[in-house]
């Protein structure tokens, strides 16, 4: 642990294929290259970040190790259910929370549990309001075994804003919207801050956006270039990150075959950009690395 507090980010933009879970795994493991200690937590049914890192899922539930589907079902902590690579993979630095596929069915698993449980007793409407704020707060009080151990948790989320995102969010210091120009979304966009004005509002007021991610760029289009002006005005300078990741199949090509960018093609460009990545999120982090409470970034010209 090299950081003076444990640091939660989670990717979100509910517009699927994006480059949320690229961009997750990427920096995660550039990160573990600064020698700083990682978890990446794959909360996304689709199991993309788990596959991209080569962990055998049905491997995993064979051998019954956890994956995050425990962290909300059994309230198992993070600590347990993290996967270390046992091959000298990332120099012991980075671990996993393995998605699993029933992830898609936890809502309505505790929905059920919760119906059971006020028609079995005494209980009251408000007390199911109590019993729901407590399901929203199962990642998050799994990952508070994280705290001291790792400095970075990184959180990939699945392309919509129901449970998984929001109990992500609730769970984050941090979020990073990650764009693609050729899904550029404003109503979604707009859709994404009403959601974390609520979770700001209801359950963690400390939420802060960490910066906005153009990735899948080209600069030859004009639509690409217009639309990284659009996103710096709408956001401000220093909120867009300035290093953005260009089109590359070698990001595609890494995650067929299990690897990392870095592990794939580490002299490639596609490798460099998540470096240089890397270092503006470790200059943006600078104080909360020094053990200082973090300062929340505005959206600047929001709404
Ligand atoms: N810079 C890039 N250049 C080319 N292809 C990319 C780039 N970044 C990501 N991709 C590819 O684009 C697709 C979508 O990316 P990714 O899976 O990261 O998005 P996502 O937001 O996680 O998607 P989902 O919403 O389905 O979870 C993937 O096939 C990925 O390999
Ligand atoms: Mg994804």
């Amino acid at each position: 642990m090299r950081f003076g507090r444990t640091v939660t980010i989670t990717l979100a933009n509910q517009k699927g294929g994006c480059g949320k879970t690229t961009s997750a795994v990427s920096i995660a493991s550039a990160l573990s290259d600064q020698g700083l200690s990682v978890c990446v937590v794959d909360a996304d049914p689709q199991c993309n970040a788990t596959d991209t890192f080569g962990i055998d899922r049905d491997q995993l539930t064979h051998e019954g190790l956890y994956t995050l589907a425990d962290a909300y079902l059994g309230k198992k902590p993070a600590r347990e259910i993290e996967y270390e690579f046992d091959d000298g993979r990332f120099g012991g630095l980075l671990t996993v929370m393995p998605g699993h596929r029933a992830l898609g069915t936890v809502p309505h698993r505790l929905e059920s549990q919760l119906q059971a449980t006020i028609a079995n007793d005494d209980y009251s409407d408000l007390d199911a309001d109590d019993i729901k704020n407590e399901h929203r707060h199962r990642l998050k009080q799994s990952l508070e075994s994280l705290r001291g151990v790792r400095d970075v948790i990184i959180i990939d989320t699945p392309p919509d804003l129901g449970f998984l995102m929001t109990t992500a969010l609730i769970a984050s210091d941090y979020y990073i919207i990650p764009v693609f120009p050729s899904g550029y979304d404003l109503k979604g966009l707009e859709t994404l801050w009403r959601t974390v004005d609520k979770v700001r509002e209801r359950y963690n007021p400390q939420l802060a956006l960490l910066g906005v991610l153009l990735g899948n760029f080209d600069s030859r289009p004009k639509l690409d270039n217009d639309i990284q002006q659009m996103l710096t005005q709408k956001f401000g300078q220093g909120v867009v990150f300035a290093t953005n990741i260009h089109r590359s199949v070698k990001h595609r090509e890494a995650s067929v075959y299990g690897k990392t960018i870095f592990e794939h093609a580490p002299d490639h460009p596609a490798a460099e950009q998540f470096r240089s990545l890397a270092q503006e999120v470790l200059k943006r982090l600078g104080p909360v690395a020094e053990g200082e409470e973090p300062l929340p970034l505005m959206e600047a010209n929001r709404g």
